[in-house]
């Protein structure tokens, strides 16, 4: 590991002598702050979707402690900060660059390049609608129990970002342009790691996603299982496919990729492996046998951005998805409803070649553009 490694840093964790690629004015910023405390939220975030599970309302999913609600300028820092290179051992690594706001904030590659070109252990993550998740727990294994947690630990990580706490404080105390972001959200200068968790959980929260093609046509139906006005057949029924269950004729996805945010309440095993050996997932930090092999299960909201697929980015195409779902679930051990294992412990939804292209038709609908251009959640630090 060279100089610039977390292990062998000085303990404050600077490297004063790394490349500036920023420019030294720091980041340009509107003067009235984006809009981030109160986006328009629509109708039907706030009813409970049909469906034999008791799937909640949108709204009701969502994981914002009551000691940090979304403010403006809360989330401006957290985005100057999702975006300052600065916050890396080396200088050369952000939040942004594994989460690509472009990619539905994911990236392209299986595993995703640290500050050193190190691959991380698994595949990168989307963060669009990360706040509609009720368990609040994050990463595919979901050992961070909430999100001011987790958004400490890329820094921390050896090979992530290669910080310590404390070298990310002087970091910040380095740079001009902190002291008054700071003041202008918490009231006062003083850069601390823990208002930099509350700043960056808030801007990551805010990351929402209320405009796809799905949303335009689920806000001119009463019912998410009428057909949408502005679907073609082919999305129509890939709709119809994904959110009825096995009984109905479809293949019951809804079962854990639930309601309108399309996220389950827990962690789940859609049946990648036979066995748990290769990751243990959730099982791994609860150390429970039910939860080996499961892992968080994705929101599919900008699904269609951030190929490959899977904790392991084993599937380069959403195609390659639908035809695990179709004709490759393994018995795993905690492999849940609706893969009840029949005869050979392996679930059988086999889709006719129609339905696979249904199928992914109807994913490419959950694509926001608006979300993935939207100058609020963009490098603030280069000019439009
Ligand atoms: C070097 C690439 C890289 C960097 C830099 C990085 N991440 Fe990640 N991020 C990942 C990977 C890979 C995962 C999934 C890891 C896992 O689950 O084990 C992830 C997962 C996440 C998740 C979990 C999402 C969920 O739904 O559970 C959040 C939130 C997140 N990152 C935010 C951040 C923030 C904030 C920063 C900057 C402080 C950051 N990341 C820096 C690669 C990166
Ligand atoms: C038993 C719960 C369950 C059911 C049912 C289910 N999924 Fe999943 N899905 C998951 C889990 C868990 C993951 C993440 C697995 C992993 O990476 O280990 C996932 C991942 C995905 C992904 C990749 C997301 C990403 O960001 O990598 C897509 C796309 C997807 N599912 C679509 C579907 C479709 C389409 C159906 C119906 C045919 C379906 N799912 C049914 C649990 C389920």
């Amino acid at each position: 590991m060279s100089a610039l490694g977390c292990g062998s840093t000085s303990s404050s964790g600077v490297s004063t002598d790394a490349p500036q690629t920023q420019p030294e004015d720091g980041p340009i910023l509107p003067s009235t702050p984006y809009n981030y405390a109160n986006p328009e939220i629509p109708a039907h975030f706030l009813v409970e979707t049909e469906g034999m599970h008791g799937q909640l309302p949108l709204m009701d999913s969502d994981n914002t402690p009551a000691h940090n609600p979304i403010t403006d300028a809360g989330a401006t820092l957290g985005r100057v900060l999702f975006y300052d290179v600065n916050m890396s051992a080396n200088r050369t690594v952000s939040c942004a660059s594994c989460h690509i706001q472009e990619k539905g904030f994911s990236d392209d590659r299986v595993l995703s390049l640290g500050f050193e070109d190190g691959e991380t252990g698994r595949h990168s993550m989307g963060l669009t609608n990360a706040r509609f998740y009720l368990e609040g727990r994050f990463f595919w294994d979901q050992r961070a129990a909430t999100l001011e947690e987790q958004v400490l630990m890329p820094f921390q990580d050896p090979v992530e970002m290669g910080m310590t706490l404390a070298g990310l404080e002087a970091r910040a105390a380095e740079a001009s342009y902190y002291p008054k972001l700071f003041e202008a959200a918490f009231g006062d200068p003083q850069i601390s790691t823990e208002r930099m968790s509350l700043a960056l959980a808030q801007f990551v929260r805010s990351m929402i996603s209320t405009q796809s093609k799905y949303d335009t046509g689920r806000a001119m139906v009463a019912r998410r299982s009428d057909d949408f006005p502005n679907f073609s057949e082919s999305e129509n029924h890939g709709k119809f496919l994904f959110v009825a269950g096995p009984g109905r004729g479809g293949f019951g996805c809804f079962v854990c990729h639930q309601g309108e945010g399309f996220v389950a309440q827990s962690a789940a095993s859609n049946g990648l492996d036979a066995t748990t050996e290769s990751d243990l997932g959730y099982g791994a930090v609860t150390e429970l046998a039910q939860d080996d092999g499961t892992f968080k299960v994705p929101s599919l909201r900008n699904v269609a951005l951030r190929a490959p697929y899977m904790h392991d980015g084993r599937f380069a195409t959403l195609e390659d998805v639908v035809a695990h779902y179709s004709d490759g679930v393994q018995p795993s051990p905690n492999l849940g409803p609706p893969f009840f294992p029949n005869g050979d412990g392996v679930s059988q939804i086999a889709m006719t070649q129609q339905e696979k292209d249904a199928m992914v038709d109807f994913l490419l609908t959950l694509t926001d553009d608006a979300l993935i251009t939207d100058p609020k959640f963009s490098d603030p630090f280069t000019e439009l």
